[in-house]
């Protein structure tokens, strides 16, 4: 606790304290993901403590120890007056999301070691979060949304299950976009299997009613996609970054500790 004015109140009220310019982590499991990858948390509360460190025992035990300094014991109507809707591990937490420009700043580093993931103008808040998860488990550099989803929005937050801190995450205009060849993701392009992706890659993904924009096809590369038989129309937008994602593992450069292929 780097706050001296927060280090004297109760977790009420820094909750309060926080509340305003911090992100919500719904949950055991979002609240060891932040950990994990490094968030600041200034107030986390647990209706039963020693169940929360029980599970972190079980499921996470590099991140115990660490629980055990920051979670704060509270009466089931506190932690219910904290959450839009009680999660079943009935564990919640704050965190100080990064800022903007360190997410610039992350995103625009060059060389780039692993693509960053484009979803222009998506509507479905869930998508967002599943997409965020991806983004994280595959190592991706980061995940940039344009139009007017707000990808730290508390659902997408849920949905990503804590990770926006494993990678970066921001909301930018097709202009803003990071440097490097952009590979749009659309049934009318060529086949993806005989493409491989590079680590500088930005995969762009349209919106789930429109596709993509005028303005990200104009900053497109190359249009490429995944197979599909013909009488169907499209996959699900977290369902075609997972396929994508997959063959850049595959195909393209891995991330540490995948098994080379053959
Ligand atoms: C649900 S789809 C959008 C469907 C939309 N009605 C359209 O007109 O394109 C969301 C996004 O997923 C990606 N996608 C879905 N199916 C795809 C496929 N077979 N090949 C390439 N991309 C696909 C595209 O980026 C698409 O814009």
């Amino acid at each position: 606790m780097t706050d001296p004015v927060a280090a004297g109140l109760d977790p009420l009220g820094r909750w309060r304290r926080f509340a305003g310019d911090a992100v919500l982590l719904d949950g055991f499991h979002a609240l060891k993901h932040a950990v994990r990858f490094g968030a600041r948390v200034p107030v986390a509360v647990a209706v039963d403590r020693r169940a929360a460190l029980a599970l972190a025992e079980e499921l996470a035990p590099d991140v115990r120890d660490t629980l055990d300094g920051l979670l704060t014991e509270v009466p089931e109507a506190t932690y219910a007056s904290l959450v839009p809707r009680p999660h079943p591990t009935a564990v919640a937490a704050l965190a100080v999301r990064p800022t903007r420009a360190a997410n610039l700043e992350r995103l625009g580093r060059v060389p780039r070691a692993a693509p960053v993931v484009v979803l222009d103008h998506p509507r479905n808040l869930g998508n967002a979060g599943a997409v965020i998860r991806l983004a994280a488990g595959f190592g991706a550099t980061g995940v940039v949304t344009t139009g007017t989803l707000d990808p730290w929005h508390p659902t997408v937050l849920r949905g990503g299950a804590g990770l926006h801190f494993a990678t970066a995450v921001e909301r930018v205009a097709v202009d803003e976009l990071p440097a490097g060849p952009v590979f749009a993701l659309d049934p009318e392009g060529d086949d993806l299997r005989g493409v491989k992706l590079p680590d500088d890659a930005l995969l762009a993904f349209g919106s789930e009613r429109s596709g993509l924009s005028v303005e990200l096809r104009a900053r497109a590369d190359h249009l490429l996609a995944l197979p599909m038989r013909p009488q169907v129309s499209s996959y699900n937008l977290a369902t075609s970054v997972a396929m994508t994602l997959y063959h850049w593992s595959a195909y393209g450069s891995a991330p540490p500790g995948a098994p080379p292929v053959p």
